[in-house]
């Protein structure tokens, strides 16, 4: 079992979260030597000495034989791993904008450098995801990867469907309780949830998906009137991402964020507040489904833990599946979703293939059908901030 020096960067929500777990568990062969952090003159929970604001009192540091990346800023956050990857260093991190951005140059880079690059804390914080699709369904065939990832929108949108917070508030909570990104665009938007499918569907299906080709929408355009839509029908909203093959298999498979109606007897309707959920579709075992906190100090950092001890025994990914580029999409498929829309807003009908149903009380109105993958992407009005878009989880 090999003896790990850290180097930890970023000593935020996550970072200090480690630093107190790794204090308290001194029989793990794993030592803290650095932190490098942004603002040194700002007060820290830790010994003066750990702190400095000199990266390369870590980089150039050959005691130090692994890094804990836990930094908002996903450019710097690259190039600081790629130095560390360059020098010898294996990497944890939770980084997952930087990830999605970087996949390839970093699996490049770790096999390169003979060094490993561990991120499960990444995505769904505390839920094994990565590690279980890396090894578990290895030869099991995936048809589906489907769930809850960011914590923050699924703590807002239980907020906001239970009547106790505004969507002003429970964010606001999401924010002062470490669940939120600094810039919690990334989360109310979908980008996040999009940056943890892409890191999803390598692992899953052996194939890099660019996140900018993924479809997405985030909970920022959801109104009242569709949280009372829901509750009519006895349905949640829920932001889910999924990744399906088709009936063509792995190489042909269809990526998307959007908020979704999910049936209140559901798995994925269970879970609430920043808990997350994965439903792992295969063809052996059917379904499968991994719960648990997707945020906060504390379940970040047991991720972020598990890899660290992990790197005791020099665990890498091996991406036994394939890093092949770009799967191809699938255009032709369909999925239900619903519309709503200000009376006076123009959409284009031509967007549905089938419609189901329509309704306007003179003031608010929706539209449900059928809309097939390729029309999402050539007629895209759904994108604007006064219209919304929830797709159904299951057949209408
Ligand atoms: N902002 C993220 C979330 C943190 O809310 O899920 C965990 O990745």
């Amino acid at each position: 079992m090999k003896n790990l020096t850290i180097g930890l960067f970023g000593f935020g929500v996550v970072g200090e979260g480690i630093y107190q777990v790794l204090q308290d568990k001194p029989g793990l062969n794993c030592q803290i030597k650095k932190i490098c952090i942004k603002d040194i003159s700002k007060r820290r929970n830790g010994p003066a000495a750990f702190f400095t604001d000199d990266a390369s009192e870590i980089l150039n540091d050959p005691e130090i034989n692994v890094v804990v990346e836990l930094i908002n800023d996903a450019t710097v956050a690259f190039q600081l791993v790629k130095k560390a990857l360059q020098s010898g260093k294996s990497v944890v991190s939770a980084n997952k904008k930087m990830i999605a951005e970087n996949h390839s140059k970093l699996i490049r880079l770790q096999a390169q450098h003979k060094v490993s690059l561990l991120y499960e804390a990444a995505v769904c914080g505390s839920i094994p995801i990565i590690r279980n699709l890396e090894e578990y369904f290895d030869n099991d065939m995936l048809s589906q990867v489907s769930g809850i990832v960011n914590g923050s929108t699924n703590y807002i949108l239980t907020k906001m469907a239970s009547g106790q917070k505004s969507y002003a508030e429970a964010l606001k909570e999401a924010q002062s309780s470490g669940f939120a990104e600094s810039d919690p665009t990334l989360d109310v938007n979908g980008t996040d949830a999009v940056h943890k499918l892409s890191i999803i569907a390598l692992h899953a299906f052996g194939k890099f998906v660019d996140h900018k080709q993924i479809l997405s929408k985030g909970i920022t355009a959801l109104s009242a009137a569709d949280f009372q839509f829901a509750k009519e029908k006895g349905l949640k909203i829920k932001l889910l991402a999924n990744a399906t093959t088709t009936k063509n298999g792995a190489n042909e498979q269809h990526h998307a964020v959007f908020p979704t109606f999910v049936k209140a007897e559901s798995t994925l309707s269970q879970v609430d507040n920043e808990y997350n959920g994965v439903l792992v579709g295969s063809s052996l075992a059917d379904e499968q489904f991994l719960y648990g906190k997707g945020a906060g100090r504390f379940p970040t950092a047991s991720a972020v833990l598990s890899d660290i001890s992990a790197l005791r025994y020099n665990y890498k990914y091996e991406f036994r599946k394939g890093t092949s580029t770009a799967s191809k999409t699938d255009n032709l498929s369909f999925g239900t979703y619903y519309i709503g829309f200000d009376k006076d807003e123009k959409i284009d009908l031509l967007i549905f293939s089938k419609v189901h149903e329509q309704y306007s009380n003179g003031k608010r109105a929706y539209v449900i059908g059928d809309i097939k993958n390729e029309h999402l992407k050539k007629i895209d009005f759904w994108k604007k901030d006064s219209i919304s878009i929830i797709a159904f989880g299951f057949n209408l």
